[in-house]
């Protein structure tokens, strides 16, 4: 095995653990942040997800962003390493009776998608691709990419890596922009937006044809 997927390996089975050990708490943490406002309102007018689109939310976990999209009526589909945080967000869907617009919550890993060629109308992966190596992000994004249908869009963050508090973060992978956007336009992503969202940087891109 190589040093790189060696490391990849080690931070998917840290991290899983680390989201599993705070899958009861994430929500309140979450929504109590400072950050949470900017970030989630930079999704609502970024992603406009229509009744009846099919939507997958890669790195769910307890499903804050999917069940904005369930709420819009779209159908949609959650998968996340962490076994506890999806227990978390199958017990809010029942809870808000959303039933009919979640398909299925899997537990699967971003560079597996477990899903067909040009399946699904958007994509999101928030939250996730910070604690990787850029290697790994280009991994999930081809797969992400994949199953995109053709012109569709896709909502992803990054930290932002001139942002001072993110600098003195070391457990966070910070991208140099040029290299990641000129990833994403090699993967086969065109940048339709660009928000900087607290201390995130969000896109919304579209699978090039
Ligand atoms: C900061 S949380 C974000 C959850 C959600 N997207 C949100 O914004 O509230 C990071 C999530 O990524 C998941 N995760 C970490 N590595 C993953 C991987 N390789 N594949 C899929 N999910 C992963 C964790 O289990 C956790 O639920």
């Amino acid at each position: 095995m190589k040093e790189i997927d060696r490391e990849i390996e080690e931070i998917k089975i840290y991290r899983r653990k680390f989201y599993d050990n705070r899958a009861g708490v994430y929500d309140k943490i979450w929504w109590e942040s400072p950050e949470s406002t900017e970030e989630i309102d930079g999704f609502r007018n970024l992603v406009k997800v229509k009744h009846g689109e099919i939507v997958l939310d890669v790195a769910t976990g307890t499903g804050i962003y999917l069940i904005e999209m369930a709420k819009k009526g779209a159908q949609c589909y959650g998968l996340d390493a962490s076994p506890k945080m999806l227990a978390q967000l199958k017990r809010k869907i029942e809870q808000l009776e959303l039933e009919g617009n979640v398909e299925e919550i899997r537990v699967c890993e971003a560079d597996k998608i477990p899903y067909p060629n040009d399946f699904f109308d958007w994509v999101s992966c928030i939250g996730m691709l910070e604690y990787y190596p850029i290697e790994y992000a280009d991994l999930a994004l081809n797969e992400i990419r994949r199953v995109l249908k053709p012109s569709k869009k896709c909502f992803i963050d990054i930290p932002d890596p001139g942002d001072k508090e993110n600098q003195n973060r070391d457990y966070l992978y910070k991208y140099d922009l040029k290299t990641f956007e000129n990833m994403l336009n090699k993967i086969g992503f065109d940048i339709l937006a660009k928000n900087v969202a607290a201390r995130m940087i969000q896109y919304l891109l579209s699978k090039r044809t």
